[in-house]
């Protein structure tokens, strides 16, 4: 078994002969740095289900090609990563509500001729909460940080269909939240939603009223990152989710901890979107604590 399988791989007769049971994948460009394949093969292994699950890098362009390949081969679906989720929607039959609402696919079913696009990263962004926090997206006001980009979008959004009682949403570029803002509240049935740029002050306010504060901008990702914002704003009574993984604990989580405050990180929404994808395409619940292990 090969690290990496790419579209040539799947065309080549040889493919199908040495990897029968290869039915499920991720695809990417590049992909070769994915962990969603330990995660399911520990729990494809745990099931006794016999299925490999790959990687595949394809290139910008070649997703329907991709799909075409699939689809001859027998495969039960797909996960689809960066680049490829607006494409992926565009080669679909049809959509779930969850991946019309968040404007993209993360995960394909191929059934009976047709494309089903699916998106479980909101579902497990709402399952993640709840599991580390042990309150649902419903009960908690919401300080999203980073909100203008790709990822703080798709959380607000899934907050707002969640019901979550107040959404803070605070950016660097504070011009791009009035949009997102108002599809929040006139597509997703968002109850109260506050705009903010990333001043002190107004953070300060912001958190004072959350519940939940998540953080969705790019900085936690190197040690030296300054915080998203300032310390003062974080309390004990806070619950801090920081959508970084690598490293597990961000500077942010690390003040947060000082403090007392409960803290996770965006370990548990990859887990939890993983899980989620495995039962679109499976129709049976994964045993997380494989997929946990399977992790690292
Ligand atoms: P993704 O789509 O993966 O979320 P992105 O679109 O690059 O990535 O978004 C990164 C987010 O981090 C954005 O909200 C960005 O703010 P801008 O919209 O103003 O660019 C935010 N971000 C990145 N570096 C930042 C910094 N130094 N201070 C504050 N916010 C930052």
């Amino acid at each position: 078994m090969k690290h990496v399988y790419t579209l040539a791989d799947l065309r080549d007769p040889a493919f199908a002969e040495a990897m029968p049971n290869a039915k499920l994948a991720v695809i990417g460009f590049p992909i070769k740095h994915s962990a969603s394949p330990q995660m399911h093969q520990a729990a494809l292994d745990e099931a006794g289900i016999d299925l490999q699950y790959i990687r595949v890098e394809v290139e910008p362009g070649d997703v329907d090609a991709c799909f075409v390949e699939m689809e001859r081969l027998g495969f039960i679906g797909c996960n689809v990563t960066v680049p490829h989720k607006l494409d992926a929607m565009a080669q679909c039959d049809e959509l779930t509500d969850d991946a019309k609402a968040l404007g993209a696919t993360n995960t394909i079913l191929f059934k009976e001729g047709k494309r089903i696009g699916h998106n479980s990263d909101g579902p497990g962004l709402a399952r993640a909460i709840f599991e580390d926090f042990g309150k649902s997206l419903t009960e908690l006001r919401v300080l999203i940080l980073g909100a203008g980009g790709g990822a703080g979008r798709a959380i607000a959004t899934q907050c707002a269909r969640e019901g979550s009682p107040a959404i803070y949403l605070s950016n660097r570029t504070v011009e791009k939240l009035e949009p997102i803002a108002k599809s929040l509240t006139e597509e997703h049935g968002a109850k109260l939603v506050y705009t903010l740029s990333t001043d002190e002050k107004d953070l300060i306010n912001a958190a004072n009223r959350a519940d939940l504060i998540i953080n969705s901008t790019s900085l936690g990702l190197h040690e030296d990152d300054i915080l998203p914002l300032p310390v003062t704003a974080l309390s004990a009574r806070h619950r801090i989710y920081d959508a970084v993984y690598n490293p597990p604990v961000t500077p942010l989580l690390a003040e947060a901890d000082k403090l007392g405050a409960k803290t996770s990180n965006g370990l548990s929404m990859l887990l939890h979107q993983g899980a989620n994808s495995y039962s679109f395409w499976l129709g049976q619940e994964p045993n997380i604590t494989a997929m946990r292990k399977g992790l690292g």
